[in-house]
């Protein structure tokens, strides 16, 4: 008889190593989102950020710690003191959680980055764990750079951060470096030449510079690993983390072969990922496996034919299994609320019924504007009902003027959330530049434009377009994106919700300055 499937741990990083992606931090709200849908998703950790990397971060991660239930809340924190107190100080309202601490162990870190031998290698990782075992039950060790690390000095550290309590060692491909045999290797060697690595939870990290992730992470399943840690639509640093979805799907679609479990609710997979790629302004590749707009689509005659006849001459999954259930009825304006609330059910959004009313107007405004809705418009009605960022400015109105051979010019008049009506009018190169000048101008924020991409949501000439907008500013980088069936309208909304995180970043600025400065007080007073 076959042995019972392990389950194997899902940790998702989204709002950690997902959100160090550029162009993809998120604020608050929209991190708080994020995580009630990856506990709705089935995840077993969701790691909620680095507490020491900013005041925002700490916040995050205290906010999320408070508010999602279910699964365990973890936060990164190198080997010091105060990183880890930060991690442990955010994560104590969690009902459940962990501390995640890291240090680079290969020849490269040591000698670049760190300037550390190896014994203070030993020495740090040890007191590292030490310290969060102090202030958390749980605590999970991290040999950044493992795959690049000398094979002995990489068990030596194992060993001595289990010695020091952690319960889970994860063994990251940090620069996405390693190969499927190569990996299962290093895993192999660390289950024999390790002492009491049979007391903990192996895990595995893995970055996608090869586009190797999925199958090294699988590979590390194969050897021993029982977590998985990974993100949505494998967003992460540089070419991005191992991807949830295309990981739980392999694990499930060949479980013959795997003999493991998740506790993921795959039928969420497709809703996940689409928040998440709105509320990153990222958008999914049409080919992406599993969550791409093509995963199931059948172009070839002989495809086609063949998936009539049965769905497993050309599909290994079937759609309904994360959450796709796609459907040729198109919604119009004579459509009611019932078939509207059907539609976005079947999408996998549940609505509250205050939320569903406004989602059904705005529905029906765009229906006035155009004939027929698709799937995707009512996804992006859905996912925008609260996903821009809100306020302080809104635009109450828009008038461009263009001709071929000459200067655009546009008319803005915006309302901020003070009371302000402010019009401003400016020429550009185009309806869209000037109405990009016309608001810098109303504003008072001058950005440096880094990239501007316009693409439609749906099919058919009155297709809905949907702007995306990156800048920089201050050193940082800010995105916005709306939607709309005019494509200046959408482009000046996406550019005006960039000034609106702006102006949020400036005023969370402040109120952490304020903060500071009573803190202060307060400790002088003591
Ligand atoms: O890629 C990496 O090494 C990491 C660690 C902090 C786990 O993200
Ligand atoms: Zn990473």
């Amino acid at each position: 008889m076959a042995a019972e499937p392990d389950k194997v741990l899902i940790f998702d990083t989204t709002l950690r190593d997902g959100e160090q992606a550029p162009g993809c931090s998120m604020t608050r709200p929209e991190k708080l989102r994020v995580a009630r849908a990856l506990a709705e998703l089935g995840v077993d950790v969701i790691e909620a950020g680095f507490p020491a990397a900013s005041k925002g971060d700490w916040e995050s991660v205290q906010a999320v710690s408070r508010e999602v239930h279910g699964p365990i809340i973890a936060a990164l924190a190198r080997c010091n003191r105060e990183d880890i107190e930060l991690a442990a100080r955010a994560l104590a309202d969690a009902p459940r959680r962990r501390v995640h601490v890291f240090l680079a162990t290969s020849a490269i870190h040591r000698q670049y980055k760190l300037n550390m031998a190896e014994e203070q290698i030993l020495r740090a990782a040890v007191e590292g764990v030490q310290r969060a075992r102090e202030l958390c039950d749980d605590v999970e060790f991290s040999p950044e750079d493992a795959s690049r690390t000398e094979l002995e000095f990489l068990a030596q550290v194992v060993e001595a951060a289990i010695e020091a309590g952690a319960s889970t060692v994860n063994i990251p491909d940090t620069v996405g470096y390693t190969v499927p045999d190569e990996f299962a290797e290093l895993f192999r060697y660390l289950r024999k030449n390790v002492r009491g690595i049979e007391r903990v939870r192996l895990s595995v990290h893995c970055h996608d510079d090869l586009g190797m992730a999925v199958a090294n992470s699988l590979t590390a399943v194969v050897a021993g690993a029982r977590q998985i840690e990974c993100t949505i639509n494998g967003i992460g640093e540089r070419a991005g983390n191992c991807s949830l979805e295309e990981v739980v799907m392999a694990l499930k679609t060949r479980a013959a072969f795997f003999n493991v479990t998740t506790g993921i609710q795959t039928t969420r997979l497709y809703p996940t990922s689409r928040l998440v790629s709105s509320i990153t302004a990222m958008p999914v590749p049409r080919n992406k496996a599993v969550v791409g707009e093509n995963a199931f689509a059948h172009e070839a005659g002989i495809h086609q034919h063949g998936v009539i006849k049965h769905y497993s001459t050309y599909e290994i999954m079937r759609p309904e299994d994360v959450g796709l259930s796609r459907s040729h009825l198109i919604l119009g304006k004579h459509s009611g609320r019932h078939a509207f609330r059907e539609r976005v059910r079947a999408l996998g959004f549940e609505l509250e019924e205050s939320e569903l009313n406004q989602v059904f107007e705005e529905f029906k405004a765009l229906a006035d504007r155009k004939k027929e809705l698709f799937d995707g418009d009512i996804e992006a009605l859905v996912l925008r009902a609260e996903g821009a960022a809100a306020g302080p400015w809104s635009l109450a109105e828009l008038e461009t003027h263009a001709v071929t051979q000459g200067t655009a010019s546009a008319k803005v008049r915006l309302r901020h959330a003070d009371g302000r009506l402010i019009e401003h009018t400016a020429e550009g190169d185009g309806p869209v530049d000037a109405a990009f000048k016309a608001i810098e101008a109303a504003t008072g924020i001058g950005v440096m434009l880094r990239k501007f991409e316009v693409r439609g949501v749906t099919e058919g000439e009155d297709a809905q377009g949907e702007a995306l907008v990156y800048v920089e500013y201050n050193q940082r980088t800010y995105r916005g994106s709306s939607v709309s069936t005019n494509i200046v309208e959408s482009s000046s909304k996406a550019f005006l919700e960039v000034i609106n995180r702006i102006e949020q970043a400036a005023a969370a600025g402040n109120r952490s300055r304020e903060e500071r400065t009573a803190a202060a007080h307060a400790a002088s007073t003591l």
